[in-house]
């Protein structure tokens, strides 16, 4: 569209502007316009915008840019708005953080992957997840992260890989989400993703004085001289509760593990291990209380979701029931990890998520039982 369409007319005669006063505005536009556009190509040739550091300019999107530039510059006078420069990394990502712990590490997690595979910086409209990781390196920017300034990017399903994900057109900004619940989105940079989900000092330290106390407590029992150091933690996480008593889980395709394959998990932990002390967590502490005792088998008294979080992660090996937060516990401790073979029915919509053969979702050396 030339200068002087009628979109131009009309925004002057809304003002009831005298026509030898358009036409000066019109000059001083064109030139003004003209001067931008030499400088900001001179600009873009001698910098580059470095990775992770410096926060890019939010970018209007190509359908805007391609209108009137006459009518864009008298709407929003900034020069960012007239060009598109040609760094990738100039773009940027911001998951769609939503729900509890282990949802918002997993969307963070596989964002993080995209954004490095893709050369694109990380910013978060919020951190709900800073109670218990001291350094994530996705910055919080509200401004950029505004979700009306983003485009949306979703993943054909929720627990399997997508990898079209990673061929999103280049001038773009976007929310990114919101669930990923796949390793493989980040497993290139796993190592990073460790560092950043190091839990805090205090937590880790309570989490610490807990497994202490639960040797103690084995050791004494047992009538052994055994030190703390030569205990085997394994962490037991059953997740109940809210899974069983609302219908909706239930309808989508939850199927909850049941106490046989909690003592078949545990029966094979101790054909691989010696000395162990089973940690329970559940949020039907109540269920397992009444289905799980002896000697070998504790409930820590920090009951809160962030300290049974930095204990069950603390444990040397993991035994996991379904969702998320034993998902990532048991990542993080990064021992053997037994997990429940079938968490969602055939033919559900939960199924679906999945690829065919869970294979996305449970770490290739983690062990299937039913
Ligand atoms: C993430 O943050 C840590 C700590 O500040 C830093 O050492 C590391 O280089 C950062 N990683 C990236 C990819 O920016
Ligand atoms: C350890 O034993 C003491 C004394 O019997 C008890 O008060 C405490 O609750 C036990 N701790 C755990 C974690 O079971
Ligand atoms: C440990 O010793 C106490 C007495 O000191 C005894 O009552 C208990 O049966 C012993 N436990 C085991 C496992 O030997
Ligand atoms: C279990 O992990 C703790 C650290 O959390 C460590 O001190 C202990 O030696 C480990 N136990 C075994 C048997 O490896």
């Amino acid at each position: 569209m030339a200068f002087g369409s009628s979109s131009g007319i009309r925004f002057f005669n809304y003002f009831a502007l005298p026509s030898h006063v358009v036409r000066f505005m019109a000059r001083v536009v064109i030139m003004g316009s003209c001067l931008l556009f030499i400088s900001l190509l001179i600009s873009s040739k001698s910098s580059k915008i470095p990775q992770y550091q410096k926060p890019p300019t939010p970018l209007p999107m190509r359908k805007k840019a391609s209108r009137s530039l006459t009518a864009t510059l008298l709407q929003r006078p900034s020069p960012s708005t007239t060009t598109i420069p040609k760094q990738k990394t100039g773009y940027y990502l911001c998951p769609k953080l939503t729900g509890g712990l282990g949802n918002s590490m997993f969307v963070y997690a596989s964002v993080y992957g995209i954004a490095r595979s893709t050369g694109r910086q990380l910013f978060m409209e919020h951190n709900n997840m800073d109670a218990v990781f001291g350094h994530l390196n996705g910055t919080v920017n509200k401004e950029l992260c505004n979700r009306k300034r983003l485009k949306e990017l979703k993943s054909k399903t929720h627990c399997s890989y997508d990898p079209d994900m990673l061929q999103m057109p280049d001038q773009h900004n976007y929310l990114v989400g919101e669930y990923l619940q796949s390793f493989k989105y980040f497993e290139k940079y796993q190592n990073e993703i460790r560092q950043q989900f190091t839990i805090k000092q205090e937590l880790k330290n309570k989490a610490c004085e807990c497994l202490q106390d639960i040797a103690k407590n084995y050791t004494s029992s047992l009538n052994k001289t055994l030190s703390t150091s030569s205990v085997t933690f394994i962490s037991v996480h059953v997740r109940r509760g809210d899974m069983l008593e609302q219908s909706h889980f239930r309808k989508y395709g939850y199927q909850i593990p049941k106490e046989d394959y909690v003592i078949k998990a545990m029966a094979y932990m101790k054909t691989l291990y010696s000395n162990i002390a089973f940690v329970f967590a559940s949020n039907d502490m109540k269920w397992v209380k009444s289905k799980f005792h002896g000697k070998d088998i504790f409930f820590p008294k920090l009951s809160d979701a962030h300290s049974q979080f930095a204990i069950l992660s603390s444990c040397n090996h993991s035994i996991t029931s379904i969702g998320t937060y034993g998902w990532w516990s048991a990542y993080l401790a990064g021992g053997t990890t037994l997990y429940y073979k079938y968490p969602a029915r055939e033919g559900s919509d939960l199924r679906k998520q999945f690829s065919s053969d869970y294979k996305d979702f449970f770490l290739r050396n983690w062990i299937g039982l039913s």
